[in-house]
């Protein structure tokens, strides 16, 4: 065993003791820093990106070297996935692996289930690419994403030709019997779910013709930025407020460089703990600005953010700047539903600037918040309301009122095994008159390793804000 593996495989083995067992809850506590957060820091890889390249990677032919991927639980299953279906993965250096990809339709019978742990996104697209490769293969994760839906992966990849298997109401584990000769999908989304799209794209990918997908509203484009970069006919035409994707099959993919930028959702903690914290100055570099990704951006700044971009670049197709954000006395807003796509994982941490802002933010269309690694809409409602702040679900919105003072805080929050729940609850503790605890702070690990260090840096020496429970 090359010794740049170990890595992984040592963390495979502590995620699957401790998704089986309660033993090892990390609770936490935040409470207010003893000076402003200030510096300049870099959040890890984006972790949409840092899945598609290695899932593209090991559909290539040739050699891919990805810099900047996020060392994340959710990432390392994929890796650990592309491994386990035949594609050399490697970890060269901290962030920088290559991949000896299998070429499509060159995947190998996966000997064991792929057990995709916490990460939605790696279990719906490898389901994608399963589906039109002749072979059995089962797919499960952890409890949290054992209870998620996959009838949404199912249902348009059956049309292909696979077969499907799965427990009550679409649940995993999901089998798989891959279709011999796929045929091409035409599938309008019936939910605006880049998962679902990229689900589609990729079975696309091994069946001959014009597969084609239409989302009702844009979602995140990483997989077609990332599926011409190795080499594929994509074209995506406006449709209203969607589009139209289509994918010529069957494509010679050539393995490629990809520099990850850093991740706008995980930035979207360190950004709305400095408006929060007063004196509060950071800047925040690489961060990955993709249009499709930065509805929160958007909304910071109607709410009184100064937020700016410098040094403004494209890497790999998608476009990256540094992020410079102050401390702001924030006012509540609208935000309309046609937004929801481009910030879908940021409504936790919008709540908690939406806390502490003068007067009422509704946040309008928010059903998908149901099924991600929690019923985020009402565990974000749970969060502020154990802390004092009045909230509210009308339907599909969530409605906060801010009294542009800082919340009471001290309450103890239950995170459900959701990373963005436990950052903005601790974010919110940053912020709040009385310290915040969450009962588990470890499923951070999934999307931001090294959360606590970079929040208690940004607060420079003296005692750490964020500190074991
Ligand atoms: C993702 C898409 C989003 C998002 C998830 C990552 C992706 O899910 O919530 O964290 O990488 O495609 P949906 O597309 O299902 O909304």
């Amino acid at each position: 065993m090359p010794p740049e593996r170990l890595p992984v495989k040592r963390r495979g083995r502590v995620l699957s003791a401790r998704a089986m067992t309660d033993a090892a809850l990390r609770p936490l506590r935040a409470r207010r820093p003893a000076a402003a957060l200030s510096g300049t820091l870099a959040v890890p890889g984006d972790k949409s990106i840092s899945h598609r390249a290695l899932m593209f990677g090991a559909l290539a032919v040739g050699r891919t070297r990805i810099a900047g991927l996020l060392e994340g639980e959710d990432v390392l299953r994929t890796a650990a996935a592309m491994r386990a279906l035949g594609a050399e993965v490697v970890r060269d250096a901290p962030g920088a692996w290559h991949v000896a990809g299998r070429g499509i339709g060159g995947l190998e019978e996966p000997a064991d289930v792929l057990d995709m742990g916490n990460s939605g996104t790696a279990a719906r697209l490898l389901a994608g690419i399963l589906a039109s490769h002749p072979m059995f293969a089962v797919i499960t994760g952890d409890a949290s994403l054992r209870r998620r839906p996959m009838r949404r992966v199912i249902d348009p990849l059956t049309a292909c030709g696979a077969r499907f298997a799965a427990r009550e109401g679409g649940r995993l584990p999901l089998a798989i019997e891959g279709a011999r000769d796929a045929l091409p999908l035409d599938y309008r989304l019936p939910v605006a779910s880049a998962q679902v799209k990229s689900a589609v794209l990729l079975c696309g990918l091994n069946a001959p013709g014009i597969t084609r997908v239409e989302e009702p509203e844009a979602t995140r484009d990483h997989s077609e930025n990332m599926l011409r970069h190795f080499g594929a006919e994509v074209s995506v035409a406006e449709a209203g407020a969607g589009r139209i994707i289509t994918l010529r099959g069957q494509p010679d993919l050539f393995g490629a460089d990809v520099t990850v930028p850093g991740d706008p959702s995980s930035a979207a903690f360190p950004i709305v703990a400095a408006l929060l914290v007063p004196g509060s100055h950071l800047r925040i570099a690489g961060v990955g600005l993709n249009p499709l990704r930065t509805g929160l951006f958007a909304t910071l700044r109607e709410m009184g953010a100064t937020l700016t971009v410098e040094n403004q670049r494209i890497a790999a197709g998608e476009p990256v700047g540094d992020l410079l954000v102050t401390h702001a006395a924030l006012r509540g807003v609208e935000v309309p539903p046609a937004r929801a796509p481009s910030m879908i994982d940021e409504f936790p941490i919008l709540a908690v600037a939406a806390a502490c802002a003068e007067g009422t933010t509704r946040m309008r269309g928010l059903h998908e918040l149901r099924v991600k690694e929690s019923d985020r809409l009402a565990a974000t409602a749970a969060l502020l309301a154990a802390n004092g702040v009045h909230v509210a679900i009308e339907g599909d919105d969530l409605i906060v009122h801010g009294t542009g003072r800082a919340p009471p805080g001290g309450g103890l929050v239950t995170t459900h095994m959701d990373h963005r729940l436990a950052m903005s609850a601790l974010v919110l503790g940053l912020a709040a008159d009385q310290p915040v605890q969450v009962d588990d702070a470890s499923f951070i690990d999934t999307s931001f390793p090294g959360f606590v260090d970079l929040m208690n840096a940004a607060a420079g020496e003296g005692a750490p804000a964020l500190l074991a429970a």
